[in-house]
């Protein structure tokens, strides 16, 4: 485990402890106390404060990179080197190009990787996703994804997204990076391939708490964007990224229409349950609860789990399998420099205020 913090402690960590087929052996944190607590926490034996330890450690197979965004580049491709397989929070670079080679350097090394694309391991969208798989919705016409909350309406709460060094001088990426990163995934998942986007990213707070500095500053951050998409397929798309959008966590809606009928999954924690998925048919029109089996979750949780956690012991079962059995790869770090591309395309489309071609 590379990096011992927040989300490291949330949802990584707790998805490693409750299977059984995985074994932390491992962290480092460049504040090492704050590896020694998890480590502590967590029962993991060996703590690190520098990652080239953690990588000369022969037990060790699979790295988990869970540090700062700018650093997972890096990371990853020294993880890689060190043939271990990866799984990186997103997004896994700053340019399409880079994300790109570190896929292709993972294949040619034979290693598996996983991007940390929380909500496809959801189990709302996982049963959307069959549903679109084996044709119960037909024909996909639309596909609506939303990821906002209001986790940085107030700007005295302290933002961590933006990279040392970033350009003051205009419009930095932001909400699009981070939650877009997500919804183009998603999106891609469910219709395929992006053909062209247009969007739109705006400043909504104009002066805000940026962790590590003192004070409110003037900065524009991009807390807000919307795009429209053409897929390949001819399926039309619409997605938005808010920081500022009232609401919970995580604040994800993805909505897909198709011939045979539509589904809704509402990732947004209400009165403690997690996530919420409804189906219509176009025969009844009429959209009505869908209740998933015991099997759709992990076992020992229920939608009473926290969302990260809830989510994450999907996403790291599901890895840890995919190693040890060989079985087919999901959510790598290719899927990861395609969902790069879309967001870079998004930006581009708002810089130049046009459509953005991706075929
Ligand atoms: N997938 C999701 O839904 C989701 C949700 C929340 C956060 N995240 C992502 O997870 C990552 C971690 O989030 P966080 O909130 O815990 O971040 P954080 O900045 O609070 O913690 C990161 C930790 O990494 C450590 N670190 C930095 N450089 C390091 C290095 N070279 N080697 C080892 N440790 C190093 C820092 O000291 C810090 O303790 C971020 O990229 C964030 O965007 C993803």
């Amino acid at each position: 485990m590379l990096g011992a913090h927040a989300w490291a402690e949330k949802a990584h960590l707790p998805g490693y402890v409750a299977y059984a087929r995985a074994n932390v052996v491992a962290i480092c944190d460049i504040e090492v106390d704050r590896a020694r607590a998890l480590a502590q926490k967590f029962g993991i034996p060996r703590v690190y404060a520098d990652h080239r330890e953690l990588l000369a450690d022969a037990e060790v197979e699979m790295v988990d990179v869970c540090t700062p965004t700018h650093t997972h580049l890096a990371l990853s491709t020294a993880a890689l080197e060190a043939g271990k397989h990866v799984l990186s929070e997103k997004p896994l670079a700053e340019r399409a190009a880079d994300a790109f080679a570190v896929a292709r350097l993972a294949e040619e090394r034979g290693l598996r990787t996983k991007l940390g694309f929380t909500f496809r391991y959801s189990p709302a969208i996982r049963q959307l996703h069959a549903w679109i798989a084996d044709g119960s919705l037909g024909d996909i016409f639309h596909v609506h994804g939303f990821e906002q909350n209001s986790q940085f309406l107030d700007p005295d709460f302290p933002l961590r997204q933006v990279a040392p060094g970033a350009p003051r001088d205009r419009l930095i990426p932001s909400s699009v990076v981070g939650y877009g990163s997500h919804l183009v995934d998603l999106m891609r998942w469910c219709a395929g391939d992006f053909a062209a986007v247009a969007g739109s990213m705006h400043n909504f707070i104009p002066e805000r708490v940026v962790r590590g500095e003192p004070g409110r500053q003037p900065i524009a951050v991009e807390d807000g964007t919307v795009a429209l998409v053409e897929f390949g397929s001819g399926a039309h798309g619409l997605l938005q990224t808010s920081y500022i959008a009232v609401g919970n966590y995580p604040g994800v809606e993805l909505r897909v229409y198709g011939s045979k009928g539509a589904a809704v999954a509402r990732l947004i924690e209400e009165r403690g349950v997690a996530e919420t998925l409804t189906f219509a048919s176009a025969h009844d029109v009429e959209f009505e609860a869908v209740t998933l089996p015991p099997e759709a979750f992990p076992p020992d949780t229920d939608l009473h789990t926290p969302w990260p956690e809830l989510y994450y012991r999907n996403l790291v079962r599901f890895f840890v399998d995919e190693i040890l059995d060989g079985t087919a790869p999901e959510c790598t770090f290719f899927d990861g420099a395609k969902s790069q591309e879309i967001v870079d395309a998004i930006v581009l489309a708002h810089r130049e205020r046009r459509w953005v071609n991706l075929a």
